[in-house]
């Protein structure tokens, strides 16, 4: 610890991971907590301020998330956002009730801008609503500072006590000076000074690491992904070749990447480590042979990893650390941290090997979010198309090909998916070039996938009777839902000439528009 923090009290709303990036972006670092943690749990954390975050409840429901008011004697300013507002309401004296009119999407909010929150900010701004209930009457010493047509408090304040209030989230971008305000909060109010930056990020850790690992051995299972590669790198940084990488290619991969991989880590890379590339191709065809069902399939290349793993790991012999690219969202979601995502329980936390001989776990990227995960990766200096490379299944084209997988259609499914994201980059980089912003339509994560339709075609005289690959792409802010991109027609054209001309194989190009739900990204 000893930083400047400022925890995000979670109540189960959907933007909490938001709230804590958007604190982070402003240049402070900030954890997330959930309401269950008791409040000596928060305490430890020395915070500078407290944000409450929005959620699904009503504060008067039965059984709804709610908190001590300890909280708010502290001394510590809070910030409650929506469910949160309404929480501090409640608890503070107030009343909350179901609004007569329910506010949704972005609403014109008036603002007293002498107020430390919205100190900058215009008299009228646009604001993300999502609520049912309001602030009914503000809790004895509350004012309001904000709102609506249909909202008295859009936001309030106890300036004597340091507490405020939304009723909108700030977080969201679509609340035009969100930005501001959460930097109002952190900075102006909180006190914080700009001190989480990855540079320093980058410094600390290293001796972090140097302290941890004294002379000990360390060894990561490298996958080529952004999170175990930013690992590596950063491993390597702090105690050069006392780390070991073990990079399993299992020939499903998308093209040309377990080279790539080699070229950034091995021999000829700038990293001082130790890296050992296993082409263990051959075994996981054999494995997959015949094999057409999804679970089982996914079950064989798991399995197959581990033996790949161990026999290595049972080489190299005891080790003192095992390094995973385990980065904060996994920690948050499977419940160690803080409320919405109990759900998902993720593999790279909790679930520890115990095939490898090892003392201790270590995660330098445990406490970092996906994009600063990124910045420190060019910090590193890792390649750019490493660091930005999209999300890839840990069973990688292995679901990408419906039915069974063999070497050739691994060699189909490669060289259309490598067409197909050229084609794409260059056009999103032309529009780019052109318009001077991001193409609308570009996704973020588009890939091919082989199907198991055979159909007749004409090549020159020839009649064909060849598979049919299915382009996929999508856009998404947490891949929990996500809808089809529109990719203009003009580049899927060019991708499918291109594809049919030089894919032995395909002879018909699919393009996949379902949205999730019901369909999910991947095809198995
Ligand atoms: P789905 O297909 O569930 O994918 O909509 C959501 C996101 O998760 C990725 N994905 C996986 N990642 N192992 C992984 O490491 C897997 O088995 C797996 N299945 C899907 C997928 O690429 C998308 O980003």
């Amino acid at each position: 610890m000893g930083k400047e923090t400022i925890v995000v009290l979670d109540f189960g709303g959907q933007y909490n991971q938001l709230i804590a990036r958007r604190v982070r972006e402003s240049g402070v670092y900030s954890v997330i907590c959930s309401y269950r943690q008791d409040i000596e749990e928060i305490k430890k954390w020395d915070p500078k301020g407290i944000i409450l975050t929005g959620g699904p409840n009503s504060v008067y429901e039965e059984g709804a998330p709610s908190y001590t008011t300890e909280l708010f004697e502290l001394g510590v300013p809070v910030l409650g956002i929506c469910y949160g507002a309404q929480l501090m309401t409640h608890l503070l004296g107030g009343k909350v009730g179901t609004a007569p009119v329910r506010e949704y999407g972005k609403i014109e909010v008036t603002v007293k801008n002498d107020t430390p929150l919205f100190e900058g900010v215009s008299d009228k701004t646009i604001c993300w609503m999502s609520h049912n209930d309001y602030i009914e009457k503000p809790a004895p010493g509350f004012v309001n500072t904000a709102w609506t047509d249909n909202c008295p408090s859009a936001a309030l304040e106890n300036r004597d006590r340091n507490l405020y209030a939304t009723q909108y989230h700030p977080e969201v971008l679509h609340t035009q000076e969100g930005t501001k305000m959460l930097s109002n909060f952190v900075h102006g109010i909180c006190g914080c000074s700009d001190s989480w930056r990855m540079d320093t990020f980058v410094e600390d850790s290293i001796k972090a690491i140097r302290d941890k690992v004294g002379d000990g051995k360390v060894l990561l299972a490298l996958s080529g992904g952004v999170d175990s590669s930013v690992a590596a790198g950063l491993l390597s940084k702090a105690i050069g070749n006392q780390l070991t990488c073990v990079f399993v290619d299992h020939g499903l991969l998308r093209k040309n990447e377990g080279d790539e991989v080699e070229q950034v880590f091995g021999k000829e890379g700038k990293f001082d480590l130790n890296f050992i590339r296993v082409n263990a191709q051959d075994r996981y065809y054999v494995k997959l042979a015949g094999e057409d069902e999804p679970e089982r399939k996914r079950k064989i290349i798991g399995e197959e990893f581990i033996r790949v793993f161990e026999e290595e790991a049972k080489k190299i012999g005891a080790v003192d650390f095992l390094a995973q690219g385990t980065i904060y969202p996994d920690v948050v979601e499977s419940g160690l941290g803080g409320e919405s995502a109990v759900i998902k329980s993720h593999h790279n936390v909790g679930g520890l090997p115990d095939y490898v001989d090892f003392k201790e776990i270590i995660e330098p990227l445990r406490d970092l979010f996906k994009d600063e995960v990124r910045k420190v990766g060019l910090e590193l200096g890792l390649p750019r198309e490493l660091v930005f490379r999209q999300p890839f299944p840990g069973p990688g084209l292995g679901i990408r090909i419906i039915g069974d997988v063999t070497a050739e259609k691994v060699r189909i499914v490669q060289d259309s998916d490598f067409i197909y994201r050229q084609e794409v980059d260059k056009a999103a980089r032309e529009y780019f070039e052109a318009n001077g912003v991001e193409a609308p339509w570009m996704p973020n994560q588009y890939f091919a996938a082989l199907t198991n339709v055979r159909s007749v075609g004409v090549m020159g005289d020839e009649r064909t009777y060849d598979y049919a690959i299915a382009l996929r792409a999508v856009r998404t802010i947490d891949f929990m839902t996500a809808e089809a991109a529109d990719i203009p027609f003009e580049v899927l054209q060019i991708v499918m000439n291109r594809i049919i001309n030089e894919v032995k194989g395909i002879n018909r190009v699919f393009y996949d528009i379902t949205s999730k739900p019901p369909g999910t990204i991947e095809f198995e």
